[in-house]
């Protein structure tokens, strides 16, 4: 059984509070908070205000995304106490190592994203420090895109070296995904599935979610 972090881009944010509290209420593990710059991503989302803006709504721990050029300006925006993770992207960092301890000097865990055309061997050099890497199965900035199953062979990828290295990261997927095609992640190894559309926009959330999970 997966874990799963709806992400709230998919949430009707002229009732943010309320959609928070009703996914929050239905056994999920995280809530996945997408933050786009217009720079990384040619889309903007929202930023550190609206996070913190639905923290009494949200029972469950914040996984925030970064799609932002050099991160490491902005990592102190997201530190609550709330904050599990802080995931950044391995192609906005200038310097991917001091990004990653700064995010674990503030007491968070530290998450890597790599997009579709990224190389997987590319955080090889990173695997013994990272928390948790998020492997993207579409291209970052919108949500309701189709699934890119050039991720499986990636999460596969991670799944091994983590047992061949005896690392202990979480692996984690993003984009696409939905109750009908869970299943391809889930055998591939993922720990924490992120679905946005397929969860916010599901007639029937609570069977969505199970659906999800395995
Ligand atoms: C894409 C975001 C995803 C996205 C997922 O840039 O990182 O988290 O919101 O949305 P769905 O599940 O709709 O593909
Ligand atoms: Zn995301």
């Amino acid at each position: 059984m997966a874990k799963i972090a709806p992400s709230i881009l998919a949430a009707d944010f002229s009732r943010l509070g309320e959609d928070v509290r009703d996914v929050c209420s239905r056994g999920i593990d995280y809530l996945h908070i997408d933050v786009m710059d217009g720079m990384f991503v040619p889309n903007i989302s929202f930023g550190p205000d609206v996070m913190k803006s639905i923290k009494e709504d949200a029972s469950v721990p914040f996984d925030v995304h970064l799609m932002v050029t050099e991160p490491v300006r902005y990592i102190d925006r997201f530190v609550t106490d709330n904050t599990e993770f802080i995931t950044v992207h391995y192609e906005a960092c200038s310097d991917l190592a001091a990004t990653v301890r700064i995010i674990k000097e503030h007491g968070v865990k530290a998450g890597v994203s790599v997009k579709p055309g990224t190389s997987p061997e590319v955080l090889e050099d990173y695997l013994a420090d990272i928390d948790l890497i998020l492997v993207m199965s579409v291209e970052p900035g919108f949500g309701g895109q189709k699934f890119m199953d050039s991720s499986l062979p990636k999460i596969e990828y991670y799944r091994d070296k983590r047992d061949d290295l005896g690392l202990s990261y979480e692996i984690e997927v993003d984009g696409g995904i939905g109750s009908v095609n869970a299943h391809l992640v889930r055998d591939a190894g993922v720990d924490i599935i992120v679905a946005g559309s397929a969860v916010f926009r599901a007639p029937d959330r609570d069977a969505e979610i199970k659906g999800i999970c395995g």
